[in-house]
């Protein structure tokens, strides 16, 4: 029996916050793609990007990311980015569930503005262009974001949410 769930979301959304918490809830091995590729490469997230590029860094991601499928009861906190490279998304439809974590761009610029130093995405954009550079992004990605499917509104989560889906599929 699979129960392989993919939470996708922009940055900030609460894609790792709400997957350790589901994951103990239910019991659920949880597990953080960003976490999994520091740990593989030995770097940090912001050495890759700033050592290799970007596309260096998408490469490894979608490689951890396909591993994930010699694995059958998880929850993955994927990167902001994930799903908005080479087939991820549709690898991630197709292998398991993916539960998208929504939040508008005001929400997301409120708890990315003390953190955009360790965001290589982030870095250099000042506080007054913080929410327009994300409104932007979520706008490029959202039809990637789209195709999960089920969709979470962040702002009045809960475990209720969660639950109800990992129901539908036990
Ligand atoms: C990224 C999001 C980050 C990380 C990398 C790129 C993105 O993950 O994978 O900095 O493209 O949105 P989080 O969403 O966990 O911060």
């Amino acid at each position: 029996m699979f129960m392989r769930f993919f939470l996708i979301g922009f940055m900030g959304s609460g894609k790792s916050y709400w997957g350790k918490i589901w994951g103990d809830a239910y019991g659920l091995d949880w597990y953080d793609l960003d976490t999994e590729i520091e740990k593989s490469e030995g770097k940090t997230i912001e050495t890759i990007f700033s050592e290799e590029g970007e596309l260096a860094f998408r490469k490894k991601e979608r490689k951890l990311l396909k591993q994930f499928l010699n694995r059958d009861q998880f929850i993955l906190s994927c990167g902001g980015g994930t799903p908005c490279f080479f087939d991820n998304m549709s690898f991630m439809n197709r292998h398991g569930v993916v539960v998208y974590l929504k939040s508008t761009a005001s929400e997301l610029a409120e708890r990315l503005r003390h953190e955009k130093d360790t965001r290589p995405l982030l870095k250099g954009i000042s506080d007054d262009q913080l929410e327009f550079f994300i409104d932007q992004k979520l706008k490029e990605r959202s039809a990637d974001y789209q195709k999960a499917t089920y969709h979470l509104p962040t702002k009045f989560l809960t475990n209720e949410n969660f639950e109800r889906i990992i129901r539908r599929h036990q």
